[in-house]
């Protein structure tokens, strides 16, 4: 790039006023960027809140779907469920994940009962059931990959029947997107969409999340033979590539904020739709630090989702979502 030495170039002069700021701004964020997740729990009439994820709650099913017709009268095109299960839910089997009467699945109709044009999105993983909160079936200490894509794909297909429009598979297991699709194609369900959880690293960043589940004092162990290792860029890509020949419609990269280097390189070597999770320990951060006065709150928030707008971002997964449409829409 060439640009004339100053004073003849004096780039403060498009920054000069509110008008001409906006002239030239290269982003924008709209309500439809959103991706919001929420908690599900069985029960009735009731919600209770996350609490190390401040102004989060879980709700039971029969409270879901006026949270979908608030956030799709907000714009918000899409919602993602997760199911809060309790320590006498978990199997070794892992049967309840491909029940159409889980927590889940359950919130999946009654979304779709109150909205039918919100789309809904699911957790493809077996670590809400699994009595060692692993997302895969534990042998000997070791997390087996094949025999947990078999149980993903009875998940995937029940969700699918169930009504989701956006399948999430979150698990890192190798073949799971391809046999997930295969499965799809013969049930009829071809125009259900994958995304990908692709680039999944291995996160401290999930501490929050795994309360909101239950997972924390289920999980036995790390991650770190399914999810990425933090310090690799060029992995992602091969499995991107990966993901994409297998039948991915959509790529994740997760967290988000840490990560945003690696949604630039996804959006500029492959240019699909791309999408990243701001998780529930980036949403906790902001938080803690907003309820302590030492950030703004709104402003914080909306610099974070712009910049993974800027990063590259078709759209985010964020549990700032409701608040930051109200925001937007002003
Ligand atoms: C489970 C899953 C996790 C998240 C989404 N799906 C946690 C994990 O992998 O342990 C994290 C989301 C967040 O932290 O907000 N497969």
């Amino acid at each position: 790039m060439t640009q004339p030495p100053f004073p003849n170039t004096r780039l403060r002069r498009l920054r000069a006023t509110p008008a001409l700021r906006s002239m030239v701004r290269e982003n924008a964020l709209s309500p439809s960027d959103f991706i919001w997740p929420v908690f599900v729990m069985d029960g009735t009439d009731a919600s209770e809140p996350v609490a190390s994820m401040p102004g989060v709650m879980r709700h039971t099913v029969d409270r879901i779907g006026a949270a979908a017709k608030e956030a799709y009268a907000l714009g918000i095109p899409a919602i993602c469920v997760f199911p809060y299960t309790g320590m006498e839910q978990r199997t070794e089997d892992c049967a309840l994940a491909w029940s159409p009467d889980n927590v889940a699945n359950r919130a999946i109709r009654a979304i779709k009962d109150a909205v039918p044009d919100i789309a809904v999105m699911t957790d493809i993983a077996l670590d809400p059931y699994n009595i060692n909160g692993h997302d895969g079936f534990v042998e000997n200490g070791q997390i087996i990959n094949d025999r947990t894509v078999e149980a993903l794909v009875k998940m995937a297909l029940t969700q699918a029947d169930c009504g989701a429009d956006i399948l999430g598979p979150s698990d890192m297991m190798d073949g799971r997107v391809g046999a997930i699709r295969t499965a799809l194609e013969s049930a009829k369900h071809q125009n259900v969409t994958i995304l990908s959880y692709t680039a999944k690293y291995a996160s401290a960043f999930y501490g929050p999340f795994r309360d909101a589940v239950g997972a924390s004092s289920a999980l036995t162990g790390d991650k770190n033979t399914y999810q990425m290792d933090p310090a690799n860029s060029d992995e992602a890509m091969r499995l991107v590539a990966r993901d994409l020949s297998e039948g991915a419609d959509m790529i994740m990269v997760k967290p988000g904020m840490p990560y945003l280097d690696i949604v630039r390189r996804v959006k500029t070597e492959f240019g699909v739709p791309t999408f990243a999770y701001q998780v529930s320990g980036e949403y906790a951060m902001i938080q803690a630090a907003a309820q302590n006065g030492w950030l703004d709150h709104d402003a914080v928030m909306m610099e974070s989702l712009m910049g993974f707008k800027r990063a590259g971002c078709d759209g985010v997964l964020t549990y700032f979502a409701p608040a930051a449409a109200k925001l937007l829409n002003g």
